[in-house]
């Protein structure tokens, strides 16, 4: 008696184990699925297993994570997909390359961001093995075909059709590419005016690869203010004022992305891609670092020479001790706290200067009606 009530206990765990990898339970059906695309801004730590210099886990990287270790995120502790996470009450996304990504985890989604790359091949080339965005949409590809293979055609469908994307990639054609060093081959190619229009028209062609690929919701962040980064305050400023050449990049970008973002929704006869204006977010901590609690957003936490912008973050460069004061973690990405309030920015600007055609919090309460 007891001896077949053991045995039957088994047979119960084990259909639900099988239950548990074959079918798609109402546990993981109550957040959507969310994808991420991209370069160093959202990467969770696929670089970890490439062969780059273009990596983040060593310390400080993760200083104020949860463990407290470094997971290749470019920040402190928590960044932009993982606060998304938190909006969407749902554990952060795993890096596509991570062997942890299997089984159920495949349904919370997955995070193919890679830094260093760019919107065109040639971004980054100094970073050698990169995940770049042709290869991003591939694994996209690749991944809608293990899932397939767990839930089936249609639900792996409907997951991908229901999901957040976020894509953030751009701002490496310029620092990566088109001024990464004096005359390099695309300014000498292209005035920086037609540069922009190319890298626009490529990145069109991507966007409109991750619509037929099943994206129906994909949050396009323009580019920060890319001239006023401890990097470029340090490498280009004498005064602290920002690099004029590359905030002139930025404002040519932003409103073509935006442009090209509406050409594709009244193409695809929906609103399907949301333009985020990083750029206005973040001038709001540069101009004003104090109204957010930060004591500067000139000076990187960790770094060292000129506003801490010079070289890498390393165990060797200076550390802030509180971090949550600074505006910027490291000389290019912004730090854990600046993370969280761009986020929240993102579910509450009511302006469409900001969230265009609206935020978040109005996305999340539409898709959830459908
Ligand atoms: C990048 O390279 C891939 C593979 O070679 C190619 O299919 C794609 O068109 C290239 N993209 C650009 C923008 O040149
Ligand atoms: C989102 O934007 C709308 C306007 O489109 C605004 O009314 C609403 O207050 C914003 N949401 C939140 C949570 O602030």
């Amino acid at each position: 008696m007891a001896s077949s009530l053991v045995f039957s206990a088994w047979i119960v765990l084990g259909l639900f184990m099988a239950m548990g990898t074959l079918t798609f339970v109402p546990q993981a059906q109550a957040a959507r699925a969310f994808f991420v695309f991209g370069d160093s801004l959202v990467d969770n730590g696929n670089n970890n297993y490439l062969a780059t210099d273009a990596r983040a886990d060593s310390p400080p990287y993760g200083i104020d994570y949860p463990t407290r270790r470094p997971t290749g995120r470019f920040s402190n502790g928590l960044n932009i997909p993982d606060f998304i996470s938190k909006q969407l009450r749902s554990e952060s996304t795993l890096p596509y390359l991570s062997p942890e990504l299997s089984g159920q985890r495949l349904l919370v989604g997955a995070n193919f961001a890679s830094a260093g790359i760019g919107v065109l091949n040639d971004t980054g080339i100094q970073f050698v093995n990169i995940i770049r965005m042709f290869r991003q949409l591939e694994y996209f590809q690749e991944y809608q075909n293990r899932v397939a293979a767990l839930i089936g055609a249609e639900r792996t469908k409907q997951l991908v059709n229901g999901a957040l994307v976020l894509i953030t990639v751009g701002g490496n054609d310029f620092v990566n590419n088109y001024y990464l060093v004096p005359y390099s081959a695309r300014s000498r190619e292209y005035s920086l005016p037609n540069f922009v229009k190319f890298v626009i028209s490529e990145y069109k062609k991507l966007l409109a690869r991750l619509y037929e690929l099943g994206a129906r919701r994909v949050l396009v962040t323009g580019s920060g203010p890319l001239g006023c980064v401890p990097a470029e305050l340090a490498m280009r400023s004498r005064n602290g004022e920002c690099s004029a050449e590359l905030q002139r990049a930025a404002s040519l970008f932003n409103p073509q992305l935006n442009q090209i973002l509406q050409e594709l929704n009244s193409q695809f006869g929906s609103d399907v891609f949301v333009g985020v204006n990083t750029q206005a977010m973040h001038n709001d901590f540069i101009s004003n670092p104090q109204a957010y609690g930060f004591t500067t957003s000139k000076e990187a936490c960790c770094g060292q020479g000129p506003y801490n912008g010079l070289g890498l973050c390393t165990p060797a460069s200076n550390l802030c001790p509180n971090r949550d004061l600074y505006a910027f973690w490291d000389p290019f990405h912004p730090s854990e706290k600046a993370n969280g309030i761009i986020v929240e920015q993102f579910m509450t600007r009511g302006s469409t200067e900001y969230m265009y055609p609206m935020n978040l919090s109005t996305i999340m309460e539409l898709d959830s009606r459908t």
